[in-house]
């Protein structure tokens, strides 16, 4: 039996958040620069996105680039802010014809100005969309994201516009990028490695984590679905017993 047909499709995760890894061991095994592989990476992201969508899934989160990648060597961050431009401007009309709307988490008001223009090109041409949306994490930490809500909510404190007290789950998510946003059920990260590296840690409070030895080029709409029927066979509990989930 194939695998798209062993997916319940009532039982489907809302959101799936990826950590896209391995695009530089994928080049070396090529014997090719790392640019190759976050170029190849790229199909990666159409597969997975199409995959998403085609299934019916609503959020797909991405980890792009983090506020840590701009550590990497100059020529290689350049490679992948031309790609990001480029990538944008050569998919918006597969956005649109598949009515996919392209959204970004992050401090991306520090990106180089032209893919920054890229991205709200994309952003604002997308935007009435509505099958799946599709979120870009760039220039993104999750240390940052939380250290950004709690100076915003220790201003409004400050202002009397909050009582510290009042402060809870829902106010302090709220106030993070991902307003709106429903909390990832499913985190993937390809390439064998099983960390977190900084990626939405207040979201992932009780998703359900899948690491794959894939490398992100070659990953494809099989590995997706594979993930997916993985996380549907597990039980998820949320602090109570298996008695109480009826
Ligand atoms: C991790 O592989 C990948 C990245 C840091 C960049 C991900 C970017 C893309 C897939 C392409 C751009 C995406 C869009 C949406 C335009 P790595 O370089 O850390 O691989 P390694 O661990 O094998 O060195």
């Amino acid at each position: 039996m194939d695998l798209k047909s062993q997916i319940i499709l009532d039982k489907l995760p809302r959101h799936i958040a990826i950590i896209m890894d391995g695009n530089g061991r994928w080049a070396k095994q090529h014997g090719k620069p790392r640019v190759f592989g976050h170029r190849n990476g790229v199909k990666a992201v159409r597969e997975t996105a199409e995959a998403a969508a085609e299934l019916g899934i609503e959020y797909l989160t991405l980890y792009a680039f983090s506020t840590e990648n701009w550590k990497r060597p100059k020529l290689e961050v350049n490679a992948l802010m031309t790609l990001l431009v480029e990538t944008i401007q050569n998919e918006i009309d597969t956005l649109n014809k598949n009515n996919i709307k392209l959204h970004a988490i992050g401090d991306v008001a520090k990106l180089p100005s032209k893919s920054l223009k890229a991205l709200q090109g994309g952003i604002e041409s997308t935007k009435n969309n509505q099958r799946l949306t599709l979120i870009l994490a760039l220039n993104y930490s999750a240390k940052w994201e939380i250290l950004e809500a709690t100076r915003q909510l220790a201003r409004q404190a400050k202002a009397g516009l909050i009582q510290p007290d009042a402060i809870d789950d829902q106010i302090f998510s709220n106030t993070l990028s991902t307003k709106g946003i429903p909390d990832p059920e499913l985190l993937i990260r390809t390439s064998g490695e099983t960390r977190i590296s900084n990626f939405l840690l207040w979201q992932i409070a009780y998703s359900e984590l899948y690491f794959t030895p894939t490398l992100w080029p070659d990953f494809q709409k099989e590995h997706l679905y594979q993930a997916i029927i993985d996380f549907q066979h597990r039980e998820r509990r949320f602090g109570k017993i298996s008695e109480q989930l009826v």
